[in-house]
């Protein structure tokens, strides 16, 4: 079967791309999950100057769910961008997609210029961080003219073509993705963590993560990301990158079904083994050939032609 898919123009040697925050910081990092089967890559989110995380622990992990409060620590763009450059000399046909986010507008928009030199095949914009120069610090994500203006921002200083990413954590996700295509968003990535949540030690009664709260991802959490993608993908025309609790092949199918051209691969990682790439592909691929389907294309957004014709 020929695993190759179209995204904005961009070849991907297959649908399942990296999700943000999960393993790479490093080129080498990338080129190795390339090697094993990655069909793209996305970076963590690279902020303008160094950030500080959080305290330890930030992360719990368990067979329904992944809660964190990692507080996306970052060196910066300076050191990124050495990472950048060194993956993208490789050239191994694993398009780069990178990951940027920032505390204001002026931020992400220095960022942004800076990454339109290297050329990377995408940029994604997690607009899921408190906007600082909102009074009540609201994710730029949570706000239709703050996710709007920003896009608008971002896609006047670079050619390369853009995806907003979503926070789930909204009344209505069809309002703000329909906010950001009309500013320009070339494509949507959805959906971020969930929450906050949540985990108690009941031993000592004491909330687990140090910072009390987090993001909720992994398995639990996949029902919900098949709907926010479905509905993203009744309200625009644009591809999207889905992801949201995938473990296994048919839930890539299913996140493709709902209308996800390229799907994210992160809790994965951490059920399924260093190899989650190719073993995920090969359960896409037999289900494929079991169903008569010859090229991944033929099944985004399935759901919705099938709900057109009843
Ligand atoms: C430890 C951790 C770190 C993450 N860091 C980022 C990040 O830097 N930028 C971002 O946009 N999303 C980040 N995410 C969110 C993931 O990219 C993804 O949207 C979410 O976890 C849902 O996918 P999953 O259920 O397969 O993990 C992070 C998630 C986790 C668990």
């Amino acid at each position: 079967m020929n695993t190759s898919i179209d995204f904005l123009g961009v070849s991907f040697p297959n649908p399942l791309v990296l999700c943000s925050g999960y393993l790479g910081v490093t080129a080498s990092t990338w080129d190795n999950l390339a090697k094993r089967g990655a069909g793209g890559i996305t970076t963590k989110s690279i902020w303008l100057n160094e950030h500080q995380g959080h305290p330890n622990p930030v992360i719990l992990a368990n067979e329904d769910f992944i809660i964190n409060a990692v507080g996306v620590p970052d060196a910066g763009i300076k050191k990124a961008v050495e990472e950048f450059h060194e993956y993208l000399k490789r050239a191994n046909g694993v398009p780069l997609i990178v990951n940027i986010i920032g505390g204001k507008k002026d931020d992400f928009v220095a960022i942004a210029e800076e990454i339109n030199k290297l050329h990377p095949q995408l940029i994604e914009v997690n607009m899921s961080c408190p906007n600082v120069e909102d009074e009540h610090g609201k994710p730029f994500a949570t706000s239709c003219p703050d996710a709007a203006d920003l896009t608008r921002r971002i896609k006047a200083v670079t050619d390369i073509p853009i995806t907003i990413k979503l926070s789930p954590n909204v009344e209505n996700i069809q309002e703000i993705a329909k906010a950001v295509v009309e500013a320009g968003a070339d494509g949507i990535t959805a959906i971020n963590t969930y929450g906050p949540g949540m985990v108690i030690d009941i031993d000592s009664a004491q909330p687990i993560l140090a910072n009390k709260f987090g993001g909720v991802s992994g398995p639990g959490i996949k029902p919900l990301a098949i709907k926010k993608v479905f509905d993203i993908a009744s309200a625009v025309d644009v591809p999207i990158i889905g992801m949201g609790g995938i473990k296994t092949g048919r839930d890539c199918i299913e996140m493709m079904m709902a209308g996800a051209t390229l799907v994210g691969v992160g809790s994965a990682l951490y059920y399924r083994g260093d190899d989650a790439f190719k073993i995920l592909l090969d359960e896409m691929v037999e289900w494929c050939s079991a169903n008569g389907v010859k090229r991944f294309d033929e099944i985004v957004g399935r759901t919705h032609k099938v709900l057109k014709d009843l």
